[in-house]
């Protein structure tokens, strides 16, 4: 079959909310870092589907402790029963959570996961707002969509969860509020203080939402003491933290959950994507308190702790804490980066280079000054890499997704990055045609 035939009958059967395509890949076959498309053409692979194969595709491990848990036991109840695969996973995430003698349960997605910290958050504290942020992405459940700040067209259509706040995500690249780090007053923390005295009533807040590193916001990275400061005035009022690690945790950041970078503690973990290796599982991880503070079933799926989907997880925590890979990440995300800012040198069309670890963005910008948003050039590079051989994407339409498995071979890595740098020069020397922009949809 031909990608074309495919593309062509995915576009009869899935409707347009399904999803957003970058290329026309259509993969058969993967193995750590390299993907293998339909007629046999070998990719590296920069995006692990979208941050999900922290380990590698394929992983031996991962493939191993499904396929013996698969001839063994696929499902047993863990809503009525007491099957022991979810509860080795309960402990384990427990160990590695900073969140002291937590309380976990588990869905499928990071959105149902961020749902179920909606359910927890308000039930604890028997209040209903919630502080979200601008430009953040929580999923596409109600729940997590009612409080995502980058797509609120869907919002507008269909409706969502009421008292819903949004505060500005702080940024230092493109700053919500005209501040350069010279004359920055830490503007993004004084402004949640105003909207507690004038729109926000604090003691009626629930929680605040926040990813750590805000990902499909384009890779922005806070300042190194932004959470502290939030967390003090949440605590005056008694408002829980959620961090939705369902992109930045697991290891990619180079630590098990990108907070710890920032020396808080959260009250909710919400963590998915990379957790099962590419099966389905996603888990709320919480303060024992909070977590008790929901009703039988008030957060429980007929399929959640699947059996075969917790030892895929187990595996990927094994793998990563026997190959060293949180310090692996670190180590490759330092030399990407340094890689990334070399090439900032050469390309006026790179205007910032950030994140951590192995969670990096490449910001294409029309000019370094203005900083305005170079998308069609974005999606030109996106475009040129895939007939490169290289999976890449980017968000907020200019922003460079750079997030390899952790596992990738070093050699592996330069290869991907040098086509990187071929792509840019090639659109930055225009050698990439206008037509190709029909082709990229991409967000
Ligand atoms: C930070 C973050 N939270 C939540 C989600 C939603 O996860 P899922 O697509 O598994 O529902 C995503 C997905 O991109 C994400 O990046």
């Amino acid at each position: 079959m031909k990608p074309e035939e495919v593309v062509e009958r995915y576009s009869r059967v899935f409707p347009k909310a399904a999803r957003v395509t970058y290329a026309p890949i259509v993969g058969v076959k993967a193995k750590n870092a390299k993907v293998w498309d339909i007629e046999g053409r070998e990719y590296i692979d920069f995006l692990s589907d979208a941050a999900v194969q922290n380990v590698g595709h394929n992983n031996e491990r991962v493939v191993k402790a499904a396929m013996e848990q698969t001839q063994k036991l696929i499902h047993f109840t863990f809503i009525y029963g007491f099957p022991l695969e979810p509860l080795l996973l309960a402990e384990k995430l427990r160990d590695i959570s900073p969140i002291k003698n937590a309380k976990i349960i588990f869905g499928h997605s990071g959105s149902d996961a961020n749902d179920g910290a909606i359910k927890f958050a308000r039930a604890y504290t028997k209040r209903r707002t919630i502080l979200s942020y601008l430009r953040s992405y929580y999923g596409a459940t109600y729940g997590a969509m009612s409080i995502t700040g980058l797509d609120f067209e869907v919002r507008s259509i269909v409706g969502e969860l009421s008292d819903i706040h949004y505060i500005p995500y702080p940024n230092c690249y493109r700053c919500p509020f005209g501040k350069e780090p010279k004359t920055c007053r830490m503007e993004c923390v004084s402004y949640l203080k105003e909207k507690f005295e004038g729109e926000v009533y604090a003691d009626g807040v629930a929680a605040l939402f926040a990813e750590p590193i805000q990902g499909d916001a384009g890779m922005v990275v806070p300042p190194a003491d932004y959470f502290r400061k939030i967390k003090r005035i949440l605590d005056e009022h008694g408002i829980l933290l959620v961090v939705d690690e369902v992109q930045s945790g697991m290891g990619r950041t180079g630590k098990w959950f990108a907070i710890e970078h920032f020396d808080v503690t959260p009250d909710i973990i919400t963590i998915a994507k990379p957790l099962g290796g590419g099966f389905p599982i996603s888990a709320v991880i919480g303060r024992e308190d909070v977590m008790e503070a929901l009703p039988p079933l008030g957060h429980a799926f007929t399929l959640s702790g699947n059996a075969v989907a917790s030892r895929a997880a187990l595996a990927v925590i094994e793998e990563i804490e026997e190959k060293d890979l949180l310090k692996r990440a670190e180590r490759l995300g330092k030399y990407t980066k340094k890689r990334l800012e070399n090439m900032k040198e050469e390309h006026e069309l790179i205007g910032d280079v950030r994140g951590i670890g192995l969670m990096l963005g490449v910001d294409l910008v029309k000019s370094r000054e203005t900083k305005e948003r170079a998308c069609e050039e974005a999606r030109k590079v996106v475009w040129r890499a895939y007939e490169l051989g290289l999976v890449l994407a980017f968000l907020q339409g200019n922003v460079l997704r750079i997030q390899p498995p952790l596992t990738i071979e070093k050699d592996l890595l330069d290869e991907g990055l040098d086509r990187l740098e071929q792509a840019i020069a090639d659109v930055e020397e225009g050698k990439v045609s206008d037509e190709v922009l029909k082709k990229v949809q991409g967000w």
